[in-house]
């Protein structure tokens, strides 16, 4: 099922959601202006709106505030995105040259702060703190986590402990934020509340877990992002784990020390390529889903639910 389809209940107001981005990007500076409008024009899965979305139709929520919550939520996620190409020195990003490739580095880092500031500035004029003390919290861990990764380069003994802790930090606390917001400014029930905070984080893992997979199986047109990277630059994910298992893997994982070539790591590819390594992590994310829908099973039956189900089994199977 596309993801169209998918968010069919909130449709309408995911198109508010960019509608209202595309004027709220906006700079008086023309770099930032247009380092921030050619990303979200780019494209994009819009993910974490949409859950912000669903996550309100458990409870009632102001139209105007809501929209203004989801809008952030996208905010944070792009400006993570223009910082992480920079850390990962990467040319593309939905399909186009990124802000880093297109501008320069320190024009990606000074529009990440700006989309960073707009988007405290937008949940701060809803005027319910404990919003802006969700989104603190959740931009604090992202940093911690993404600092941790970089120190975490090319360590090939870390334990999967480690990198369940890092993906949760780096990403999962973001889809935990957006269906947790959700229903804060939706007014839910502590109890749905809590629910729908714990399917966004299971969701979140299994979205990174995904992630790391398809830079192994995917194509870089499909993906419209660079694949095949993340071992080169030393990230030790699942898959990885999954191949160290095997001796010989691990010995020449060993070896590899900053920015081998694509030569260097080509050995490794083809072997978990066909060591059951990535069909191994493919069960893992299945793992998280399953638990993931497993806690909306508090929440009333309605088409949202329906929703939440379908786009947990898209990330399941997510191609781009
Ligand atoms: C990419 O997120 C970054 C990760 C957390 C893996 P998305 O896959 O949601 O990116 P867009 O918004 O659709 O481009
Ligand atoms: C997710 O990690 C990045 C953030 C959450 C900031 P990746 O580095 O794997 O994301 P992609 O693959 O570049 O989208
Ligand atoms: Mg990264
Ligand atoms: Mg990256
Ligand atoms: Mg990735």
């Amino acid at each position: 099922m596309s993801l169209h389809s998918i968010y069919r209940d909130v449709t309408k107001e995911v198109n508010l959601v960019d509608r209202f981005l595309i004027s709220h990007i906006a700079s008086e500076e023309p770099t930032i202006d247009a380092a921030g409008k050619q990303l979200l024009k780019a494209g994009g899965k819009r993910i974490r709106p949409a859950f912000v979305l669903l996550a309100s139709k458990f409870g009632e929520a102001d139209r105007d505030e809501l929209i203004r919550v989801a809008a952030s939520l996208e905010l944070v996620h792009m400006a993570s995105l223009v910082h992480d190409d920079v850390i990962d020195d990467a040319e593309l990003r939905r399909g186009k040259p990124t802000v880093m490739q297109y501008f320069d580095e320190e024009v990606a880092l000074y529009s990440g702060n700006y989309l960073f500031g707009e988007a405290i500035r937008l949940i701060g004029e809803v005027g319910k703190p404990e919003l802006v003390q969700v989104m603190v919290h959740t931009m604090r861990e992202i940093c911690e986590g993404e600092i941790e990764q970089i120190y975490d380069q090319y360590d090939w003994e870390q334990s999967i402990k480690r990198y369940i802790k890092r993906i949760e930090r780096k990403t999962a606390i973001l889809i935990e934020a957006s269906c947790h917001l959700g229903a804060i400014v939706a007014n839910c029930s502590a109890a749905d509340t809590k629910a729908l905070r714990l399917f966004g984080r299971d969701i979140g893992l299994a979205f990174q877990i995904a992630d790391d997979l398809l830079d192994f199986t995917a194509n870089r047109t499909e993906l419209g992002k660079p694949v095949a990277e993340d071992l080169r630059h030393g990230h030790k994910t699942l898959p990885v784990f999954y191949g160290a298992e095997d001796a010989v893997f691990y010995e020449r994982l060993s070896k590899i020390e900053s920015m081998p070539t694509h030569e260097e790591v080509a050995p490794l590819l083809s072997f978990l390529q066909t060591s059951g390594a990535l069909e191994r992590t493919q069960q893992t994310v299945d793992h998280y889903i399953h638990r993931a829908i497993k806690r909306l099973e508090p929440l009333p039956k309605s088409s949202a639910k329906r929703s939440l189900e379908e786009v947990a089994r898209y990330v399941g199977k997510r191609k781009g």
